[in-house]
Formats: C-alpha cells, sequence, structure tokens
C-alpha cells in the first residue's frame, strides 16, 4: 500500500469513529447503564403523557418508551411548583424502529447539572457527558426535559 493509501484509510477510519458521536465518558455512561439496569428502570413510573409507547420525531428511533426514577415521580406527585428538576432526578428512553430496541438515552440531574448519555442496541455508549448535540435540542425544554413540563 503506498503511504497516500494508508494515510486516506487512516482518515477514513478516523471520520468513521468521529461520525458515531461524541462519547465524552465511555466508564461514566457505562456505569450509569449498569446502575439503572440494576434498578430495573423499564419498571419505573411512566412519564406524564407516555402510559404507553408513542411515536417520536426525536432523531434515532420512531417510538419511544420514556421512564421516571423515584426523584422525578416525587416532585410530579406533590405538584408543587418548581424551576428545576432536583438532583438525582433520571429519565431514560427506549427508542424503537418497530418492536427492536434502537437506542437508550438516559439525563441525570447531577450537582453541576444534566448528564447526558445515549447507547446503542448493545447498550455501547455513543454519546455521553455533555454533548452540544443533546443540550442544544434540549435547551428549549422545562429544565431540559422535552416531553413533559415542571408542575
Ligand atoms: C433534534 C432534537 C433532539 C436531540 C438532538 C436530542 N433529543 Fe432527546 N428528545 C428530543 C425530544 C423531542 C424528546 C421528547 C420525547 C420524544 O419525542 O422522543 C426527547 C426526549 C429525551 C429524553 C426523555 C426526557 C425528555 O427530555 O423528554 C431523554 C433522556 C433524551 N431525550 C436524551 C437525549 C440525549 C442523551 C441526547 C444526545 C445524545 C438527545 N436526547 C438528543 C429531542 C432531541
Amino acid at each position: 500500500m503506498s503511504p497516500a493509501t494508508a494515510l486516506g484509510c487512516l482518515l477514513a477510519c478516523l471520520l468513521l469513529v468521529a461520525g458515531c458521536g461524541d462519547n465524552q465518558d465511555d466508564a461514566g455512561a457505562r456505569a450509569l447503564l449498569q446502575k439503572i439496569r440494576a434498578d430495573g428502570y423499564t419498571t419505573w413510573d411512566r412519564a406524564p403523557g407516555y402510559e404507553e409507547r408513542r411515536p417520536t420525531n426525536a432523531p434515532h428511533s420512531e417510538a419511544v418508551d420514556i421512564y421516571v426514577n423515584d426523584r422525578v415521580a416525587e416532585v410530579l406527585a406533590l405538584g408543587e411548583p418548581t424551576t428545576s428538576w432536583p438532583v438525582g432526578s433520571i429519565i431514560a428512553k427506549d427508542g424503537f424502529d418497530g418492536s427492536k430496541l434502537e437506542i437508550i438515552a438516559v439525563m441525570e440531574k447531577r450537582a453541576d447539572g444534566w448528564y447526558w448519555a445515549e447507547y446503542d442496541d448493545d447498550g455501547d455508549p455513543d454519546y455521553s457527558g455533555r454533548p452540544e448535540t443533546c443540550t442544544d435540542c434540549h435547551r428549549s425544554g422545562s429544565d431540559y426535559v422535552l416531553a413533559f413540563g415542571l408542575p
């Protein structure tokens, strides 16, 4: 292989990897998925308006299930007006194409703000940390949450 061809291949590979997402914190994202799976997140309360799987316009899937952890469920049940979701809030979204799980997207409220992660169907992170892709689109939400509002 000529050096030019080799360089071309290398660049193509790099582009391929970069095109897969913005995985800023692979280990942290894996730990987060492990934590919510251990907690059986698909048995959590469903988000308001998502009592069953719904079609979506959001990227990477056709229909979604959205689950909220106890922290979010408490705020919703209390119904006291508030301007932000508390630290410890977790929202998880399973995205499907037909009946096949395509992505898992998670946001967790931490002391320094929302932590974001999106995984492929094998649970491998494609995005994690604070990818601008996620924050730019979610900025218009209720404290970054798009599917439902703050009380
Ligand atoms: C182009 C806009 C867009 C981008 C980019 C986007 N989302 Fe979303 N996201 C949505 C919409 C719209 C919803 C509302 C539910 C639905 O229709 O799927 C949503 C819902 C969610 C939810 C459920 C909680 C909520 O806010 O409603 C999570 C978790 C989530 N997205 C994570 C992510 C992550 C992680 C990324 C970055 C990898 C990301 N999103 C990128 C549009 C976007």
